[in-house]
Formats: structure tokens, sequence, C-alpha cells
């Protein structure tokens, strides 16, 4: 029997519940739970709190959209307030918002069913055709001013094409990072020892509150545009509008469709169900819109929604499954990763066995024991992830998972290292996945590049012909082609494409070398910077340090490494084979005049473009950098430089010198 007590027991559990989630997704971006029993819990208290309204209160999370706001970003009103979409999971519910409109307008009417891009929202205010302002949603009045952020994402216009656009007008969208992008941006995360990121979304928003937005620049955000705002707006319906936005530069959604009936819209929200992972970025439902402004006007507003769109949210797909046992696998690096073996299960079309459990820190955090019932989730990646137990499934009498601490290949004494959320195997010489691991990465296409599938390297290294990378130049034809797998003219190839493996540039084979943390791009700025490997083995950590994107951990790394006898040796083997262990020299006449300089850049120039005033730093012996810090050594300011970059400067004591200045201390 349901007491007037007990509801509201229920209304302080859910209220305090939803609190508690709400600052685990706005505050930390770590959601505790998936968006479906993130919603079903507000559906319950909102329904509560209808059904009892003696128990409203102004502060219960249903009375608030949520709120990304912080702190170190200026705020602006929004001139629009940022209204959220109603949202179901049923697809009664969603017959019925259709028959609601059909009753109130009492007219013909068209809908228009969009994707719900999963990312975050953001707002466009373009004056003159030019964009002036981009401001995060916030608490729906105001938000966050992150114009220099947005203004690097390469798909908005910084001013329009065309014309006959209105003198002022806001367009709204979602912000995300493609699938493809985010999977190659975690990889090279992780290489570099870096936090990954959960899912795409939590990238994008970290993304877009990051205060630096030259960093910003680099990662590879995208944005779709789904919403006009303003008073002299091209036509007097959605879709038109959009489509006059996608003329002027916008990137607009091309899944868009119109429909009519009930019929074509369920239609549409049964395909996207199905396909949504066919797409190259994530989407967590389907909106449905009213396309007349006329309609939409007459419909109204809800206090935080409109009454002409609804969202038809999917769940994520998710089963319970029983775990039977962990594998522990040894990486490259010696990095371990726990891996759940599951009772098999199908998800999103496909037979899953196995899933990722990520590292101890999650084993612990989820409590996941031996025999629970589990929860895995597709996202948009691959391999499908463990996200939660079924604790009331729990059998009696289960022990907390012991995680391994010997390696499972080696026996070695497992290390964890401060700070680290994974477990490592150090015996990197005599591991034989860490080994057979390392020669993958040497012969990959990135690296050396000597095209070599992976059950012929463990062909190789089974035979004992391949023990370490550096064996590779010592390999004769002859002792390939008595190998099963191998005829004369594969033996041949393969000894051809190892001898063309020393052309490729010391950058490269820097990587090849497969050091902890020193990942692609982390070889390139040793490689520029360093310009030998001789030079780089004799660095120190602070000369490390000094150069570009070199932190403390890879600086760290690359000590290890060269300390280590055996890895001396190897490198020895390969400067002895011949591999480039310099970078190619550009030919230089500079004057020198800058050695060691860290300059950086500001403005518009009356002489030079900007990109030459950089090849000229380069050239006479300085550094370019993209952000300024107390070893910035000048501020080189054009034309139109901004206030901010100027009063850092003198904040710092840093010498802010003229262009005219400028070629005077290289003597032009
Ligand atoms: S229209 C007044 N269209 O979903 C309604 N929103 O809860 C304005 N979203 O904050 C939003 N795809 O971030 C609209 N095609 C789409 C969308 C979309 C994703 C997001 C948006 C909004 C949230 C609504």
């Amino acid at each position: 029997m349901t007491t007037e007590s007990s509801v509201y027991n229920r209304i302080r559990q859910l209220r305090n519940s939803i609190n508690e989630h709400n600052y685990q997704y706005y505050n930390l971006s770590q959601p505790k739970i998936s968006d479906f029993e993130y919603d079903q819990l507000l559906k319950e208290l909102r329904d509560l709190e209808n059904k009892y309204p003696q128990y409203a209160d102004a502060n219960s999370p249903t009375q608030r959209v949520g709120n990304d706001i912080n702190l170190e970003f200026e705020q602006h009103m929004h001139r629009f307030p940022m209204l959220s979409l109603d949202n179901t999971y049923s697809k009664e519910e969603l017959a019925d918002f259709i028959t609601r409109i059909q009753k109130i307008v009492n007219e013909d009417f068209e809908f228009i069913c969009e994707l719900k891009f999963d990312g975050v929202s953001i707002s466009l205010t373009y004056e003159n055709g030019i964009l002036i302002r981009a401001v995060t949603r916030g608490d729906g009045e105001k938000g966050d001013v992150v114009t220099a952020n947005v203004k690097t994402i390469k798909s908005i216009p910084l001013t329009l094409r065309g014309e006959n656009f209105p003198p002022y007008f806001e367009i709204r969208g979602e912000i995300f990072i493609p699938l493809a992008s985010f999977e190659k941006m975690n990889t090279e995360r992780e290489e570099a020892g870096e936090m990954v990121f959960a899912n795409p979304r939590n990238a994008a928003s970290g993304t877009l509150k990051m205060q630096n937005s030259s960093l910003v620049a680099k990662r590879p955000l995208d944005c779709y545009l789904y919403n006009m705002l303003g008073e002299n707006l091209p036509f007097s319906n959605h879709y038109d509008n959009i489509q006059k936005a996608g003329e002027w530069g916008f990137k607009i959604s091309e899944y868009t469709k119109k429909c009519r009936s009930l019929e074509e819209i369920l239609d549409y929200t049964n395909y996207w169900e199905n396909h949504r992972y066919t797409l190259p970025f994530d989407i967590d439902g389907v909106v449905i819109k009213v396309n007349s402004y006329h309609q939409q006007e007459r419909l109204g507003y809800t206090a935080k929604s409109p009454r002409w769109a609804t969202s038809f949210k999917f769940k994520a797909e998710q089963v319970t499954t029983r775990l039977i046992s962990i594998d522990y696998q040894v990486g490259r690096t010696g990095a371990i990763t726990p891996v759940a073996n599951l009772e098999p299960v199908l998800l999103a079309g496909t037979t899953v066995k196995r899933a990722s459990l990520h590292n101890a820190d999650q084993i612990e955090l989820l409590d996941i024991r031996i025999n629970d019932t589990v929860y895995i989730e597709k996202g948009g990646e691959i391999i499908p992830k463990v996200v939660g137990v079924d604790k009331s499934k729990r059998p009696e009498g289960s022990e907390p998972v012991q995680y391994i601490s010997v390696c499972p290949e080696c026996n070695t004494a497992l290390i964890r290292t401060e700070g680290e959320a994974k477990h490592y195997c150090p015996n990197e010489s005599g591991c034989p996945p860490q080994i057979k691991g390392k020669i993958e990465h040497f012969v990959s296409r990135k690296a050396m590049d000597i095209g070599l599938a992976e059950a012929t390297i463990h062909q190789l290294f089974s035979h004992g012909l391949i023990k370490n990378p550096a064996d590779f130049y010592d390999l004769q034809k002859e002792q390939l082609v008595n190998l099963e797998r191998f005829a004369e003219k594969s033996a041949e190839n393969l000894i051809k494409s190892i001898r063309n493996s020393k052309q490729v540039p010391f950058p490269r084979v820097l990587y090849a070398l497969g050091i902890r943390y020193v990942g692609e791009t982390v070889a390139k700025k040793l490689a520029q910077h360093f310009t030998s490997m001789q030079n780089l083995m004799e660095a120190n950590a602070d000369q490390l340090l000094e150069a570009d994107e070199i932190g403390e951990k890879i600086a760290e790394s690359l000590m290890n490494y060269f300390a280590n006898e055996k890895n001396r040796q190897f490198i020895e083997r390969l400067r002895l084979a011949g591999l480039k262990f310099e970078s190619e020299k550009k030919q230089s006449s500079g004057t020198g005049r800058l050695n060691g300089k860290s300059i950086i850049i500001s403005g518009v120039f009356e002489n030079f473009s900007r990109e030459e005033i950089k090849e000229l730093i380069e050239h006479h012996g300085g550094k370019n950098v993209s952000s300024i810090s107390s070893k910035t050594d000048y501020l080189v300011a054009g034309e139109k430089i901004g206030p901010s970059k100027l009063e850092k400067a003198k904040e710092l004591g840093i010498p802010v010198i003229s262009e005219i200045e400028f070629m005077q201390l290289i003597n032009l």
C-alpha cells in the first residue's frame, strides 16, 4: 500500500540520486548510469511530483535543465533561452504526441524528422554574416562563451557565403567528434600515457571547455546545425531555413526527412534504430519537429521545452549475461588489459563473448565478481564493454576479484606506477607477447613499413629467426625459403622490403623503437628538436623537457629506455645495419641569431604573411611556439593582435617586439 510518507520518501530518494548523477555527469564527465536509466529516474520523479503537488520543491532536479557552466569562461545571457526537448522511449507516446498536435493544429501539417546527435549543444550568433559569438547551453538561460574554441572547428563558417542572410541571427546545433577520429585520438592518447575518454560525447564536451584553443584546434571536432532563430529569417518554416543555412556554408544533416503521417515517422524512427551503428558518428535517438513556424507558435512552449517537438530516444543497446572468467592480456609495452569472458549473448546483431574491463580500478569501482550477471553495452566503439553489475543476481559467497600480481605470460611481478591506471609487466625483453608485439610494431606501416602478416611474424619468432627487430637486418633469403608459407619469390620480396626500410626517415625509426609514450607525434617532435639519435640518447631530463610537448612522463620513459644496456645494444645494431639516425637536413644559411629562442607571433603583418614570419624564425634558428609561457623569449606583435596575448606577455615580462624590430633582429 502506498502511504503518503512512503511517497515522500521515494521523492526524496529520487531527488538525491538524480542530484548525485547530475554531479557525476556535468561536473566530473563520468556518468555512472546510462541516459536511459537517468531518464527513467527523472520521469518517475516528475510523475510523482505531478501526482502529489504538496511535495513540490523549487529546488527539485525536475525544476532545472542541466548545467554545464564552467566559471573560468565568460558568461552570456541567451537572447532566446536554450530549451531542451521532451523525450520518450515508447512508440505509443510518440503516437500520442502526433495525435495531440493533429488535434490542436487541425489543418494540413508537416513534420521534419532528424537525427538526435549525441554531442554538446552550441549556439552561434552571426552579425552581418560574421560569427561573433559561440555560447554553450549552460543552464538554458546563460552559458559559457567559447568562441575562440569554436572558431577552430573547420566546418563552422567564420564568414557566411552568398548573401541575403539576416543582419542578426542565431543558429544552434551539436558539436561532436566522429567515431573514427575518436578512436584514433584515444589510441594516440593511450600511446602518450594520457587518460582516454569514455565516449565521443565526453571527449567533445571536455574539448570545448579547454582553456587553450590551440589545443582545441588539434582535436577533431565537427558540428551539425539544426535550429535557426532570429527576426528576419528568409522562410517561415524550419526546413527551408535550414536548407538555406546549408547554402550559407553551415554543415546541415543529410539524414533529415519530411514526413506527413505517423506511419512515415515510425518508418524513419525504426530505420535509424536499426541502422544507427552504420553512421560515422553517435546518435541517441531521433527528433520530430513541426515544420511551420506559424503552427509552432500556436503550439507554444512549456517552461523547459517546445510543445511542437519531441525526441524518441533509443535505448543504449544493453544486455545482461554471466561473467565466466577474466583473462589478462599483455600488450606490446607490457600494459595489462583485463578482458571479460562472457556467456555468449546477442547484442546489436552480433554474438558477444568477450568485453573490455579496462583496468583494475574499473573492476573495483563496479565491484565486478566472477559469476556476476553483468551489463554489456555497445557504444559506437568496436569492442563492447562491461558497464555494471546486477547485484540482485549475485550468487552467495562471491568474493571481490583478486587482480593478478604477476605477468600471466612470464611470471614477472607486475608494477603499477603511482597515478597510472594500468599495471605493467617490466620484463620487456623476455616476455613473449611483448617481444612479438614490439616486432609487429616495428614492421607496421607507420613505422618501418616491412609488410608482414601477424602469422608470419609469429612463424619467424617461433623458428627463432627473429628474436628482436634488429634480427631482420641479418636475415638471409636462404633461411626463409625452407619455411612453410615461403617460396623463392616471397622470400625475395621480404628481403627487399627489409632493405627498403633502411630509407625510412629518422622520426619513423624513432617511433618504430616502441618506447613507451613515444607515439608518432612525439617521435616527430623529438626528431625535430634533437635532430639525431646520438643527441637524443645523450640528452638529460632537463634537455628532454625543453623539447616541444615533452612532459615529465615521456622524459622519464626515454631516460629509462636509454639507460637500459640491452636497448643501447639494440640501437647500435640498427645503426650498423644502416638505418637513418638523423633528421634530413634543411639547407640553411640562417644567421643563427635566434638560436634557442622560443618565439610566438600574433596578429597580422605588413611585409610578410604569418607563415613567412614563422619560416624566418626557424631559418634563423628560433622555435615557433603557439602559447605564451615564462619560457617564451619574444612576442612578435602585428596589427589586430588580441589584448589577452599582450596582457599575458606583460604579466610574464616577455619582450613584445614589432615586425620592424623583428626584421632588425635577424638583420634584414
Ligand atoms: S532541436 C527547442 N534537433 O538534444 C529544441 N536538438 O534535449 C531545440 N539535439 O539540447 C533542439 N540533435 O543538444 C534539436 N536534431 C536535433 C538535435 C537536438 C541533438 C540535442 C540538443 C538539445 C537536446 C534536447
